[in-house]
């Protein structure tokens, strides 16, 4: 599996480049950052990555790839849903059975640290943990490719880690993790960075 980027340009306003020339290739496995200013096309970038956005000039294709997650920067839950509820869902609708689904899904929740608050509603949630949780469901309904925009913009130092290393359990698992960041710790936390405002 691998995001194959040749000679990326993108302008929404004519002469207006927002990057230029942005060539890459990221294998499964990767954890890779977008790193660049606000307004430097970081969420454009994955926004054409997934399909949504047809660049201006050049290519990204997806090879290998049959379904992409997306973790956006303002976590969205049900919120008098449980945490549990939120990552069974993805199982149950692939098919997994209750009872199966229930006992992976508090397995995950403890590997990102949420065990305490697996029967919480969403809304009791804090930011981190709500963060944390969307990450968690992402394991579970198992995409080849996720895109994460923005995962610590709004957290403290401590939650922080809580999930840069969620985010390394998912490229652990075989996933290929691209996440949008003007962190520094989240970029230090990635394999490699590609820097949009070099190009
Ligand atoms: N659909 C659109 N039409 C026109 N301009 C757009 C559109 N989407 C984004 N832009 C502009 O393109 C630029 C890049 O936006 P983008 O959201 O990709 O930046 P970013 O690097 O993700 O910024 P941030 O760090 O603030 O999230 C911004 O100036 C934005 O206003
Ligand atoms: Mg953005």
């Amino acid at each position: 599996m691998r995001v194959t980027a040749k000679n990326l340009s993108h302008a929404f306003q004519d002469d207006h480049w927002l990057f230029r020339d942005l060539s890459f290739t990221v294998e499964s496995g990767e954890m890779v950052a977008l790193t660049g200013p606000s307004g430097s096309g970081k969420s454009t970038l994955l926004g054409i990555i997934a399909g949504w956005i047809k660049p201006t000039r050049g290519t990204s294709e997806l090879v290998g790839i049959s379904r992409v997650g997306w973790v956006f920067q303002n976590p969205h839950g049900v919120a008098r849903r449980s945490a549990l509820d939120h990552v069974i869902q993805p199982m149950l609708a692939a098919g997994a059975p209750r009872r199966e689904a229930i006992k992976k899904a508090l397995d995950i929740l403890s590997s990102f640290g949420l065990d305490r608050v697996a029967h919480e509603q969403f809304h009791q949630l804090s930011g981190g943990e709500a963060q944390r949780l969307m990450l968690a469901r992402s394991l579970a309904s198992k995409p080849d490719l996720l895109l994460i925009d923005e995962p610590t913009a709004q957290l403290d130092a401590s939650s922080s880690l809580t999930v840069i290393a969620a985010m390394g359990v998912l490229a652990k698992s075989g996933m290929l993790v691209m996440v949008a960041t003007h962190d520094t710790r989240t970029r230090d936390a990635c394999h490699r960075s590609i820097e949009l405002s070099e190009h």
